[in-house]
């Protein structure tokens, strides 16, 4: 049976309990509204843990001004129907308050240097910051062992992996597969903005992600493959905020010979979209 927790003091008290029997704890932190993409981070993390704590909040630190803050989606119940169904032990769903009791102005921040300048970091200054912010906290709320991240969010995880390295904090950090509709879209919680109309065409970044893989391996030049997947997403309808091949740190563009990882993001209409493919996946 899931178990819903909201204070900080129950909260606690359940992971210590745990602790004490010697039990190994895994954290799944997520922004709510799951799908199967989140559900298969809490199969991971049972795989590779006794007791799964996911994490339901939507962080306001992470989103800008301008951003779907006001109108992500919040679903709270069928959250923990979900998590349930998914064999997960405990579901950490904290208010704002708690989260931030100093509130969003007493906040201290986290500010991650290096890899958040480029890609989405820059096209969502502060963005990474307040991911860091809230994954900190959220690793000394519950003290996990093990924690899961998607792979979806590929510049994510490699902030995180900066994050507990650089603030030693004692967990080992897991990364799971991307899971993808039928036609190739990564599932993600933004999807539902898509129009009817818009979502077949959303498919297209798939697509993109697997001609700009084949460019690469034929061993096209990385601005020729990067100027095809744009102008074929912009073809599609879709505004390009980045199209590129890069080294897997994410240090410049992608040289032949090496692993290589393929991102994008791009919005249509009102949805902005991300997604990646790894040299190798
Ligand atoms: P959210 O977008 O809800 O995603 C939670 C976790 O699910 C992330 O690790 C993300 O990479 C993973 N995920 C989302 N879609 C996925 C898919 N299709 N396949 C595999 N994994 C997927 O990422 C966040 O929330 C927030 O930034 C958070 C880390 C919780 C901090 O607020």
């Amino acid at each position: 049976m899931l178990e819903t927790l909201t204070e900080l003091d129950a909260l606690r008290g359940r992971v210590a309990g745990w602790k004490r029997e010697g039990l190994r704890v895994a954290l799944v932190p997520t922004m709510g509204n799951l799908h199967a993409g989140h559900f298969s981070l809490v199969e991971l993390a049972r795989a590779r843990a006794d007791r799964v704590v996911a994490s339901v909040f939507v962080n306001p630190t992470q989103f800008g001004p301008g951003e779907d803050f006001e109108r992500y989606p919040r679903t709270p119940d069928a959250d923990a129907a979900g998590l349930d169904a998914a064999g997960c032990d405990a579901v950490w769903m904290p208010s704002v308050e708690t989260m931030y009791p100093f509130g969003i102005d007493g906040t201290v921040r986290m500010v991650v240097p290096g890899v958040t300048a480029v890609l989405e970091g820059a096209h969502r200054p502060g963005h990474f910051d307040g991911v860091a912010t809230v994954v900190a906290r959220l690793f000394n709320q519950v003290q996990p062992d093990v924690a899961v991240f998607g792979r979806k969010d590929y510049q994510q995880l490699a902030v995180i992996r900066y994050l507990v390295r650089e603030l030693a904090f004692p967990l080992e950090v897991v990364a799971a597969p991307i899971l993808r509709e039928a036609d190739g879209l990564a599932m993600s919680s933004r999807n539902q903005y898509l129009s009817a109309t818009e979502r077949p065409r959303a498919a297209a970044i798939h697509a993109t992600l697997q001609a700009m893989r084949q460019a690469f391996e034929a061993g096209g030049a990385v601005e020729s493959v990067e100027r095809m997947a744009t102008s074929r997403l912009a073809a599609e309808g879709f505004d390009v905020d980045y199209a590129v091949v890069q080294r897997t740190d994410l240090s410049g563009p992608a040289v032949q010979g090496a692993p290589w990882v393929a991102l994008v993001a791009a919005r249509l209409g009102r949805t902005r979209l991300i997604d990646n493919l790894e040299s190798g996946s």
